[in-house]
């Protein structure tokens, strides 16, 4: 039984669907990761199609898409072919998304310093905890120590969730890498956004023991 990330957050372009590539281009080294994008935007779908084509994807990555009364269906057969499941919502969290939640072994929820991200985070982490299911924030586009990154850090703090120690920056790179249909541990493998990266992935795998 697969590992399943549902990545959640209902603050538009919080970094959801850049995570949900990133993190697969990395773990598809070892182990066979599904992606499952249930946003009707279809991004991560594009970025999949562009990494059919593309050079230098260091693993295979399925993916699939679905809408509607299918999706738990189409996760339960991901679950059983896959070792990591990687489930990239909308910022509407609706039905679909809040199934995905709910068949979740942890709930990823980026957060950009700004206070109606951090907000936006609030509420996600209420869905999360209304389905049961443990939350990791991440801070994601952060930027060197600030005023406002203190700040934004310190609504994380009283949340009450986990946070993870790996902290995302705000790097062209992962723009880049995305049309491609890369991760940027392809495109620029020796890069700091790379190295953030794999430590977000490695952090990941160690608390879910796995
Ligand atoms: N750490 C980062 N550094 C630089 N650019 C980033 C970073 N994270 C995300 N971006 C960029 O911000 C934009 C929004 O990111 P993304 O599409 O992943 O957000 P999202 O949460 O999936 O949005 P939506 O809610 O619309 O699905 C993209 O252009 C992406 O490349
Ligand atoms: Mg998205």
């Amino acid at each position: 039984m697969a590992l399943v990330f549902t990545i959640a957050q209902q603050k538009g372009g919080s970094g959801k669907t850049m995570l949900a590539a990133n993190l697969a281009a990395i773990w598809s080294v070892h182990t066979k990761v599904a992606l499952l994008d249930i946003d009707p935007q279809r991004s991560l779908m594009h970025w999949h199609q562009l990494r059919q084509g593309a050079k230098g994807a260091i693993g295979p990555i399925h993916l699939s898409e679905v809408a509607g009364w299918r999706m738990a269906a189409e996760l339960d057969r991901l679950r059983d072919a896959h070792d990591i499941v990687i489930v990239d919502s909308p910022p509407q969290i609706e039905t679909e998304a809040k199934l995905a939640i709910r068949a979740a072994d942890f709930v990823l929820v980026p957060v950009q310093p700004s206070l109606p991200d951090a907000w936006a985070a609030a509420g996600t982490l209420k869905l999360a905890k209304a389905e049961k299911r443990e939350a990791l924030l991440i801070l994601n586009r952060a930027p060197a120590k600030s005023a406002l990154r203190t700040q934004v850090e310190a609504l994380m703090v009283k949340s009450g969730a986990r946070i993870t120690n790996a902290v995302i920056g705000n790097r062209a790179g992962f723009a880049n890498a995305f049309a491609r249909g890369l991760g940027v541990v392809e495109t620029a493998p020796k890069s700091v956004a790379a190295a953030e990266m794999a430590a977000l992935a490695a952090e990941l795998r160690e608390i879910a023991g796995r």
